[in-house]
């Protein structure tokens, strides 16, 4: 395995996960974990994350100097390089040499391993307030920037590298190629890990923290909570409670397939909590966005607390946090990531309920987090569905919401998705949704006159939901379900298509 020490940098993450994609298990570890423990660890190879002080700060982070004389090959990013240069005594330049983005990065020796497979000119991604001045004793330069001499180094005869430069952001265009040559052809790795791996060693970590103590688990109908559940089944088995509230606002046929899979797939103490009638009665005549968005939220929590209070033993609460979760809850918090957040919340659970907390998913990526669902055998319709707000049907139900229209429009949405299956487009496209407007319009049906509701569909491509597109959907496509829903679902006579992007629109329509 491969240890990546965490000097701090928002990155540190990444670089495990570019590691992992190499098939090769990777741990994120603290940076000054003693050179005992490490040696306990047994590491085929280190890897020093950036960060964000500089090497002279007082605060400095620093690694046990003895890493250095482990004799496993140990490359250094960004901070993590200045920290081995620093340590081997040599200077580190701070101030003007400030670089941020894009450079043209040259390889000097392109025999190197390092760079093996690489073009002797490719872009990189700096991000750095210091530079290494001077090359320590014994160390040579391996690439160069235009401003930064030494953009890439090793030593002479041991086997340490470092880099000026970021390898684990996508920019970099060769970077995934440049770890690849680093655990793979310089530490050896064979690339024989798999994600099932990782599912073992989550699962011996949970027992030993669990013992034999109640874990709850909120089932949502998405991938996270799916997948935390899953997890935790094949953990500690019968110690599982699920809760799934069952709140009115959800897509049709979600309350079944939860259903099924959790009580004969996985065989979990399921507690499905119907409260159908309690949502729509405090929503009756509410037509306020964030009004509506309140009242879903405090109602979701006062049923959850409810039901877990019920469970006698319960100790945990598992929540499924992904990584990126943490890192937009930390940084930015006036930034828009944080405002996106605070929505996302709803639907979600308080610190308070007074259980300890899991988070099984923490130190992963929403892909891994997809990987392993599938490994731990929780269906592909299920893994590959499309985000689903916390507040339901409820923000696609403009205006007030009614049983009746909830019912037009969970069997409109149903159209629209099966009509992106038909196409072969599901995939394709990150979220589509139907939403009902409380506009009606004039039609013609037969030989008579009809006033109906009209309604929206919506279908967007985004990488991270921050910020998205609209999607061209076909005419054919968007053809046939207009058709199928005008013709099929009483109360709608238009539909129309929604062209905005985000932003200045969000994705959702309240
Ligand atoms: P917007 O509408 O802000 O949505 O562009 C971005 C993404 O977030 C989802 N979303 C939510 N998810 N609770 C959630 O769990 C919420 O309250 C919430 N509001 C929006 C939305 O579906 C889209 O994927």
């Amino acid at each position: 395995k491969i240890l990546v020490l965490d000097f701090g940098s928002q990155t540190a993450q990444l670089i495990a996960r570019r590691v992992r994609e190499q098939d090769v298990l990777c741990m994120l570890v603290r940076h000054d974990l003693s050179v005992e423990r490490i040696k306990e660890l047994n590491p085929i190879g280190l890897i020093l994350s950036g960060g964000p002080e500089s090497v002279y700060g007082e605060t400095a982070p620093k690694p046990d100097p003895e890493i250095f004389d482990l004799g496993i090959p140990i490359l250094g990013i960004c901070y993590g390089m200045q920290t081995i240069c620093h340590a081997s005594g040599e200077s580190v330049k701070a101030g003007d040499v400030r670089e941020f983005g894009r450079a043209d990065c040259q390889s000097i020796d392109p025999n190197a391993d390092l760079f093996k497979e690489i073009p002797e000119e490719s872009v990189v991604w700096m991000s750095h307030g210091d530079q290494v001045e001077n090359l320590p004793e014994g160390f040579v330069s391996l690439a160069k920037t235009s401003t930064c001499p030494h953009a890439a180094v090793r030593h002479e005869s041991k086997s340490i590298y470092g880099l000026q430069f970021h390898p684990e952001v996508t920019h970099t265009k060769f970077g995934s190629q440049l770890l690849k040559n680093f655990v793979r052809t310089i530490c050896g790795a064979k690339g024989t890990w798999q994600i099932a791996s990782l599912i073992e060693r989550e699962v011996e970590a949970i027992r030993e923290y669990v013992g034999n103590r109640r874990v709850i688990c909120g089932l949502s109908g998405g991938v996270d909570s799916s997948v935390v559940a899953a997890l935790l089944y094949k953990s500690i088995g019968p110690q599982l409670s699920c809760i799934f509230v069952d709140n009115g606002l959800l897509r049709k046929g979600e309350v079944e397939q939860v259903r099924n899979e959790f009580t004969n797939h996985f065989k979990t103490d399921l507690h499905v909590v119907d409260a159908r009638d309690r949502f729509l009665d405090e929503l009756a005549g509410v037509t306020d966005p964030q009004q509506k968005r309140k009242i879903i939220g405090r109602v979701f929590i006062e049923c959850f607390r409810t039901e877990a209070e019920s469970i006698e033993d319960a100790h945990f609460l598992a929540q499924g946090t992904l990584y990126p979760d943490v890192i937009e809850s930390g940084a930015n918090a006036d930034g828009p990531a944080h405002t996106i957040k605070s929505h996302h919340n709803v639907g979600g659970l308080p610190a308070e309920l007074g259980f300890e907390l899991i988070e099984p998913l923490r130190d992963l990526f929403k892909d891994e987090v997809r990987a392993m669902g599938l490994e731990l055998g929780l269906p592909p319709e299920l893994i590959w569905r499309h985000p689903f707000p916390g507040p339901g049907l409820a923000v696609r139900c403009l205006g007030a919401i009614s049983e009746d229209r909830l019912v037009t429009l969970r069997d409109a949405d149903a159209i629209v998705i099966e009509e992106l299956h038909n196409a072969g487009l599901y995939r394709e496209v990150q979220q589509a949704f139907a939403v009902l407007l409380p506009v009606q319009s004039v039609g013609v049906m037969g030989d008579a006159r009809t006033y109906e509701d009209t309604l929206a569909i919506r279908a967007v491509e985004t990488d991270d939901f921050m910020t998205a597109d609209w999607y061209p959907l076909p005419y054919e496509v968007l053809q046939k379900m207009s058709t199928r829903i005008i013709n099929s679902i009483r109360g709608i006579n238009r539909v129309v298509y929604d062209i905005s992007s985000k932003p200045p629109s969000t994705i959702e329509w309240e």
